[in-house]
């Protein structure tokens, strides 16, 4: 008998080590490589699990468990900053009960009916912001609670954010980043077509942003973020939580305005009602809600557990799964001819809508997930918005399933695929491909890049298929075909005149988003207008150099190589040729104007040599801060900017009056 129970402690002590080790694998790749590898539920239920185990075998629990610390540790490629105060987590439950059990305990120890507020749980990167004299100084993420990243560079690309506080004092302030869910979409379409992994949520495609070392990613992804958490707050004379809201709100920062007041377990259970009916309304990703009791005066009294404050819990919805078939796997032709294996599902109701289709990614995933045609599987909508495939019920195989088979040619034009070294997407070569063809002019025309109105997806298979565009630059010839336009379905003669100004208009589009619309592989809205702004024209992009590529400040080698290949193909310069003929306008003409009180409506004009800019950096930077620049002197200036052997503009200058400033004069004024 003896025996037995010291085999079952064996035992036991196995079946928790092996516990331990699986959550801080789950742990390492959730806080430092930005990937989860089970859902939330499936962490919370083994987390809790391991959390028994403990309680029953206390011998077991070694000083590091994870039931103890967070789990995130800083990784080596930010400097690494020592919290003030640490960076707590939330406990978290998905029951009702253990909501009652919180408020029953919360009102033992105070004594009173206290007051709750209700607010969203975001899923994103929580950050830390600190501000001296109302300037930001420093972003930080939580990292292990204690020790986090120093990822200021990055934080302050994201527009929400005020660099500058409206009052000028010291500050820490705290709040989640986010990746609104429109953005999350887009982002993934768009690594889909390059062939890179898609991120499973806005969450890790936040924090990996955040980790990203070039900044100009970051800020082509629009992040955004909420604060909800004043450190300190009575420092601020605030003695209620709403009341740091207000406060912080009052200084400039974004808040999700939902902090609801709630007297009774009751009001609560209401609200959450509420929210999990609603919040797929949000623009951006809620996993549930936080309950923080109102008042600071309790607290000190309610105290902490070494991981999360007493005084507040989150109640977390769980994600709608549901099961269904997979009837078929097609496979569809992106626009860099990358083809992605899709699901095609018995229809199924998730979150409010019929889900008959999940993009599988690539052939990778299908053999992640096992999968076979005729298989029962777990669907969920990955931020409420993009249905997936979690996992292969392999239970309820009958036999009758069917392999899918890894495909060898492209399924529009048949010409064989290739899969690159290193890549985990199959692609189809043929730049004729007619499915190809069809995803590049949606794209070219997309709000981003030309932005032509009328011209939707539909329309465009309905052209590419009537032949009436066979290659991009045809859109602009179809202006020639008015009549043919007007006799087809739907398109009118109002519709079709609005077409073809579009068109018309869009050919003096800016040079960046022209640039943009070309699709070259991993150049974004920003990287676009780096390169744009650095060149101002094609010609001189298409005569670059490598090292010239990889001198603009935030252009690394992977950007560099795909632009300099680009323009290697002689495929490409006869594209822009074509482009050149139709009269697409292809200048950079700066069109950031700055408020800048020296600069903003005076007139300038500069002369003579200069030593730390260009004349014509002079003339941009003045145009960039709202500035005029003037072609001549005359006592309509304001001033002459003179460099070495000015002439008779500074003679003249002189003459009138006009004031004079040499070159270091003006980039001072101009601070
Ligand atoms: S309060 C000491 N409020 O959830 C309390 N956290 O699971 C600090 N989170 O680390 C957190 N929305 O990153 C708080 N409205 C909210 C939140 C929120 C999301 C995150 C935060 C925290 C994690 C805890």
């Amino acid at each position: 008998m003896l025996l037995f129970d010291f085999e079952n402690l064996e035992d036991k002590k196995k079946e928790y080590e092996k516990l331990r080790q699986d959550i801080e694998k789950y742990n390492h790749y959730y806080y430092n490589l930005d990937e989860s590898l089970i859902t939330d539920q499936e962490y919370d239920m083994l987390l809790k699990k391991l959390e028994q185990m403990e309680k029953d075998f206390p011998d077991f629990k070694l000083d590091n468990s994870p039931t103890e610390i967070l789990g995130g540790k800083s990784s080596e490629k930010f400097k690494k900053v020592k919290h003030k105060n640490p960076m707590l987590s939330l406990s978290n439950t998905y029951s009702m009960n253990d909501l009652r059990a919180f408020d029953l305990r919360i009102k033992k120890d105070t004594g009173e009916n206290v007051e709750y507020i209700l607010e969203l749980k975001l899923d994103g990167l929580s950050i830390s912001l600190i501000y001296e004299k109302g300037k930001l100084v420093k972003a930080v993420t939580r990292g292990d609670g204690s020790i986090g990243e120093d990822v200021t560079e990055n934080v302050s690309q994201i527009f929400s954010i005020p660099k500058v506080l409206k009052k000028e004092i010291d500050l820490e302030v705290r709040g989640e980043i986010v990746l609104p869910l429109k953005e999350f979409e887009r982002i993934n379409l768009e690594r889909e077509e390059n062939g890179e992994t898609v991120f499973a949520n806005p969450r890790n495609a936040a924090a990996g942003t955040i980790r990203q070392l070039d900044n100009t990613i970051v800020k082509d992804r629009n992040l955004d973020c909420y604060l909800y958490n004043l450190v300190n707050p009575e420092k601020y004379g605030v003695s209620t939580h709403l009341e740091s809201i207000d406060f912080i709100e009052k200084l400039g920062f974004k808040t999700t305005k939902v902090f609801t007041k709630c007297n009774f377990i009751d009001d609560l259970e209401k609200e959450i009602e509420f929210w999990d009916k609603n919040r797929k309304n949000l623009e951006y990703e809620t996993d549930g809600l936080v309950i923080k009791v109102n008042e600071y005066k309790w607290y000190n009294i309610l105290g902490f557990t070494s991981k999360s404050p007493k005084w507040a819990i989150a109640y977390k919805f769980k994600a709608e799964q549901k099961e269904t078939k997979v009837l078929d796997v097609s496979f569809q032709v992106g626009r860099t001819g990358v083809i992605t294996p899709v699901a095609e599902l018995e229809p199924v109701n998730i979150s409010g809508s019929v889900v008959r289709r999940a993009s599988l990614h690539n052939m990778d995933e299908i053999e992640r997930l096992g999968l076979k045609i005729g298989d029962t599987v777990l669907i969920e909508k990955a931020a409420e918005i993009i249905p997936q495939v979690v996992k292969t019920i392999f239970e309820k195989r009958d036999g009758s399933e069917k392999n899918i088979e890894y495909i060898k040619k492209c399924p529009s034009c048949n010409s064989d695929v290739i899969k690159e070294e290193g890549q985990v997407a199959i692609k189809c070569k043929n730049l004729n491909c007619q499915e190809k063809l069809k995803r590049k002019i949606e794209y070219f025309v997309s709000r981003d890049a030309l932005n032509i109105q009328g011209l939707g997806n539909k329309i465009v298979e309905k052209f590419v298929d009537l032949k009436l565009i066979k290659s991009v630059t045809d859109i602009f010839s179809l202006k020639d075909y008015r009549e043919e336009l007007m006799s087809l379905d739907k398109m009118g003669q109002k519709s079709v005149d609005n077409l073809l100004n579009n068109i018309e208009n869009s050919k003096n589009i800016s040079f960046e988003k022209f640039f943009y619309s070309l699709g070259i592989e991993f150049v974004g809205k920003t990287t676009s207008k780096l390169v744009v702004k650095h060149f101002k024209t094609i010609d001189k992009i298409i005569d670059s150099s490598h090292e010239e590529l990889m001198s603009i400040e935030g252009v690394g080698e992977k950007v560099a190589s795909s632009i300099y290949n680009y323009f290697k193909d002689t495929e490409n310069i006869l594209l822009i040729n074509e482009f050149k003929n139709i009269g697409i306008n292809l200048e950079y003409i700066s069109d950031e104007i700055v408020n800048n009180d020296f600069i903003t409506n005076k007139k300038f004009l500069a002369t003579g040599k200069f030593t730390n800019l260009k004349r014509e950096e002079v003339k941009e930077l003045i145009e960039k801060n709202g500035g005029i620049y003037l072609s001549s002197v005359s006592k309509n200036l304001d001033y002459l900017i003179v460099g070495e052997k000015a002439g008779s503009k500074l003679e003249k200058a002189n003459k009138l009056g006009v004031k004079i400033l040499t070159e270091e004069e003006f980039l001072k004024l101009k601070g």
